[in-house]
């Protein structure tokens, strides 16, 4: 990939015009995302589980930019029902969309997600919230993306997927109790995967850059007027630790702050990989930005390192059929948007296409996961 150094704030071309969802908008990254989007003109949605945060996230946008076109939606990535609820009233209010950020994101998850969906059917929780649930979203939102020339799917990452390991065998199937650090070790339903939590989030960060990859290829493949991009924060103040033990928290937080800015940098620096990634006008399909100092965790965007684990193409088929699998949500790239809302077949044929070759691809397409 190339990319210029020194992208920086300055950089971020007028959106007027654009769309943009950005899931978990409300706080940390992605509200620092949203604000530069609005001030630059995008309408954006804040996708956000709790509306009350995103309503208060909305007004200090608007307190800052007295015009911005800001929205909030209520979003649970926890929750397959609020997932498909949240996009049938994202694809009735929105024709097309231009911008899809997949940004919310759980480190350590809190102790009372029992009665989530998720962790009812043996699914373990950060894996959901940081991949299965943006790959559905991005899923029941695809057409509309389609429907955009020159949209973007822009999927936030993190350094450590560097360490984390697909284990696909059992990915996702964990023992339901594992919200709490006092359950017992046991193999999970699928029976295979070791439970061993500080794992847990590597794992899903990976899956976060194995998605974006393989929906770029997917994307290329069909023609399709989209880019899935990918971009990491280095290390950035945010919420993001707050279910870790004291110590990581003292050492990440913002008191910290004035002896760990070699290592830790501030929301605002943090978010300018994801927006490098949603409006850098040279940005390619599957390219993948983070900071560019020392280590990846500071500075300003540039091309990321990824890991061979991650470019692995055989293992990214694997995660996107186990996907589809345990979200029930399977990608149509031949589609437009229905007027009702409803997805129906709209082809996306090359000019002078034939229908049977068109036929033909699609199958290829569909046929390859
Ligand atoms: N900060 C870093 O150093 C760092 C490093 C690498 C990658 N990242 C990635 O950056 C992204 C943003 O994280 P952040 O650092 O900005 O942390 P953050 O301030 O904690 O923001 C996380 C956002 O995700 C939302 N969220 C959590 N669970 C959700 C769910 N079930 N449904 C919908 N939204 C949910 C949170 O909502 P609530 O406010 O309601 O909890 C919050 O808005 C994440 O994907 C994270 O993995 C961050």
């Amino acid at each position: 990939m190339r990319a210029q150094a020194g992208w920086g704030l300055a950089d971020v071309p007028d959106q007027r015009g654009r769309t943009a969802v950005i899931t978990g908008g409300n706080s940390g990254l992605g509200f620092e995302t949203a604000a530069v989007l609005a001030e630059r003109g995008a309408t954006v949605v804040l996708a956000c589980r709790d509306l009350t945060k995103a309503e208060q996230a909305a007004a200090r946008i608007r307190k800052g930019v007295p015009d911005a076109d800001v929205r909030i939606e209520e979003l649970d990535l926890l929750s397959p029902a609020s997932v498909q609820a949240a996009a049938g009233r994202l694809r009735a209010a929105h024709p097309r969309l231009d911008l899809l950020i997949n940004n919310a994101g759980l480190m350590r998850p809190q102790r009372d997600l029992s009665a989530a969906a998720a962790v009812a059917a043996g699914i373990e929780p950060t894996f959901y919230v940081n991949h299965l649930g943006h790959f559905a979203l991005t899923g029941l939102l695809l057409d509309r993306l389609l429907a955009s020339p020159g949209s973007r799917i822009v999927t936030v990452s993190s350094l450590v997927h560097l360490v984390g390991r697909a284990d696909l065998e059992g990915l996702a199937r964990l023992p339901a109790p594992r919200v709490s650090p006092e359950a017992p070790r046991s193999a999970g339903p699928g029976g295979r995967l070791p439970s061993r939590p500080r794992l847990h989030y590597p794992r899903s960060k990976l899956a976060n850059l194995m998605f974006t990859f393989e929906l770029h290829r997917r994307l290329a493949a069909a023609g399709a007027p989209t880019l899935a991009v990918a971009a990491h924060p280095g290390i950035a103040r945010t919420g993001l630790t707050r279910n870790l033990a004291p110590p990581a928290r003292v050492f990440l937080g913002v008191r910290a702050a004035p002896v760990m800015s070699w290592l830790i940098q501030s929301p605002q620096m943090g978010a300018l990989a994801t927006l490098r990634a949603a409006t850098d006008t040279t940005a390619r399909g599957g390219d993948y930005y983070g900071p560019s100092g020392w280590f990846g965790s500071t500075g300003l965007p540039a091309a990321a390192r990824s890991s061979s684990r991650a470019r692995d193409a055989e293992q990214q088929r694997r995660l996107w059929r186990e996907s589809e699998r345990l979200s029930g949500v399977t990608y149509d790239f031949g589609v437009g948007p229905g007027a009702d809302g409803a997805q129906t077949p709209a082809p996306v044929t090359a000019p002078g296409e034939k229908p049977a070759r068109r036929a033909r691809r699609r199958a290829g397409i569909l046929g390859n996961g």
